[in-house]
């Protein structure tokens, strides 16, 4: 009879197991007899075996049915997805062979936990292609099968180092000693313009999903210090692009009693330790080297460019603004000349000092040049815009004087105006879009792959 079998997960690392691996048959040597569970990723029959790649989260490990197993008749309509408990002794690959762990688990016994139906399931014989914009019925395709899709190793990929990001976020976070916070989703106030708001009755009063948490974090000041949230921003937008979603995880912080040029330093060291933090982890550094294998780590310190500037340059490579005429100050730059000019630069660009005209009503004026405000999008070649920051207004006659400019009704602001009434303070803050820092290290075509289940205009499910 053979001796009990030990549970073990396919990515095991305790040495006593894997250091005993079964060079032979006439050497039994110590190898431990070990049971598997997982989901089959393929199937391949060759002479009188059968191997099988069996799945367990984002580990594979080979597995071979010999003799009678391999004949039986579970064995032989063995079908992908189909869930197995596996039992049998682990082995050194045989020489001249590879295998995902760099061995294999050759079964003395198998069972089917669940079958699954195999036949043409369009998620079975698809390839997991990117969610390509330009072939949108592949890409909608895929998504309404995102439930199966995700099996698939890019997606898993993907989600994985998500995870790890999201992780190097709070990570950098803590050791700069920024406390973290969680503001609220239901709001009655807007952040960032009427037009993209998703409004909702709350128990018969007008009320939005949140745009973004930055006035409530600014609200944190006086009782944390500096604060941060990772927290879903909601975004009606009626465009369907590469990098607009209805429903994305914003990363805001907020500091307190900094300048703008702290502010800007600030961003730089968060964005090159998130980025150093990630590449710390195999997994996720495997997974960028393999998606985006032309990776490079930013360099600092980044290029800071004027607004003033980016609009000379616009002009000077004959880039038109969206009416098709050049770019004049005081235009927005639209994602369309924003990309081309962040690629053919090709680096980390922080651009600052934008026109008051095009941004959002809380934004502090410059001291020397009171046309233009302390603001500052970081730009990723590849993506464009993933940061939008300023520093805020902290006077309380001139947020009421913006209130009056942008059209916005005071009073349900009066928590925010009431910082500015005990003990305001110069700070400022930013946003950066976790989904468009991650197309930007693997190189995504659109943001929808970074998520989990995209939303956008369209799509709510699955
Ligand atoms: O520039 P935005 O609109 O700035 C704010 O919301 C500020 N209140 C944030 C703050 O200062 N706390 O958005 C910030 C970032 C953008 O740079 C982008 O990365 C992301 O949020 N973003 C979106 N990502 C995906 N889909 C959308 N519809 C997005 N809108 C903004």
């Amino acid at each position: 009879t053979l001796p009990a079998p030990v549970r073990i997960n396919l990515d095991e690392t305790d040495d006593k197991i894997i250091g005993a691996l079964r060079k032979s048959d006439s050497e039994p040597g110590s190898a431990v007899r070990v049971s598997v569970q997982g989901r089959v990723q393929r199937v391949a029959k060759q002479g009188g075996l059968i191997f099988v790649w069996l799945r367990r989260g984002m580990a594979i490990m080979q597995c071979v049915l010999t003799g009678d197993l391999s004949k039986t008749y579970d064995a032989l309509t063995l079908i992908r997805e189909t869930s197995l408990e596996i039992i049998g002794e682990l082995w050194e690959l045989p020489p001249g062979t590879h295998a995902p762990l760099g061995r294999e688990l050759r079964a003395d016994f198998f069972r089917v936990i669940a079958a699954a139906p195999g036949g043409d399931d369009a998620f079975l014989t698809r390839v997991p292609a990117d969610f390509d914009t330009t072939s949108s019925q592949a890409s909608e395709a895929l998504l309404n099968l995102r439930h199966l899709t995700l099996r698939h190793e890019k997606p898993s990929a993907v989600m994985y180092v998500r995870g790890v990001v999201e992780g190097a976020f709070h990570t950098a976070y803590r050791k700069l000693g920024v406390t973290k916070v969680s503001p609220p989703a239901l709001v009655q106030t807007q952040v960032e313009g009427g037009s993209t708001l998703f409004k909702l009755d709350y128990y018969g009063q007008p009320s939005y999903l949140t745009q973004s948490s930055q006035l409530y974090l600014e609200t944190c000041l006086p009782s944390l210090g500096d604060v941060y949230c990772i927290e879903k921003s909601f975004r009606a937008e009626k465009s369907l692009t590469r990098r607009h979603l209805s429903e994305y995880t914003h990363v805001e912080a907020e500091l307190d009693f900094i300048t703008f040029d702290q502010l800007l330093d600030h961003l730089e060291e968060l964005i090159c330790s998130v980025v150093d933090l990630t590449l710390e982890d195999p997994i996720a550094a495997k997974a960028i080297k393999e998606y985006n294998p032309d990776f490079k780590k930013p360099s600092r310190p980044f290029k800071r460019m004027r607004y003033a500037d980016a609009i000379d340059w616009l002009r000077g490579k004959g880039i038109k603004n969206e009416e098709g005429n050049d770019h004049v100050f005081g235009d927005d730059i639209a994602e369309a000349a924003e990309r081309k000019m962040t690629d053919e630069i090709n680096e980390t660009i922080m651009l600052t000092h934008f026109p008051a005209g095009i941004k959002a009503f809380y934004m502090q004026r410059a001291a020397d040049d009171d046309r233009v405000t302390e603001s500052v999008d970081v730009l990723m070649p590849g993506v464009g815009e993933i940061v939008g920051g300023s520093m805020r207004i902290w006077d309380y006659e001139q947020l009421l004087a913006a209130y009056k400019r942008e059209g916005l009704e005071p009073a349900p602001y009066f928590w925010y105006t009431d910082q500015r009434k005990y003990g305001g303070s110069p700070h400022g803050g930013f946003g950066l879009g976790l989904e468009r820092f991650l197309a930007w290290m693997l190189k995504l075509w659109t943001v929808r792959e970074a998520c989990l289940y995209p939303r956008y205009m369209g799509r709510c499910t699955p």
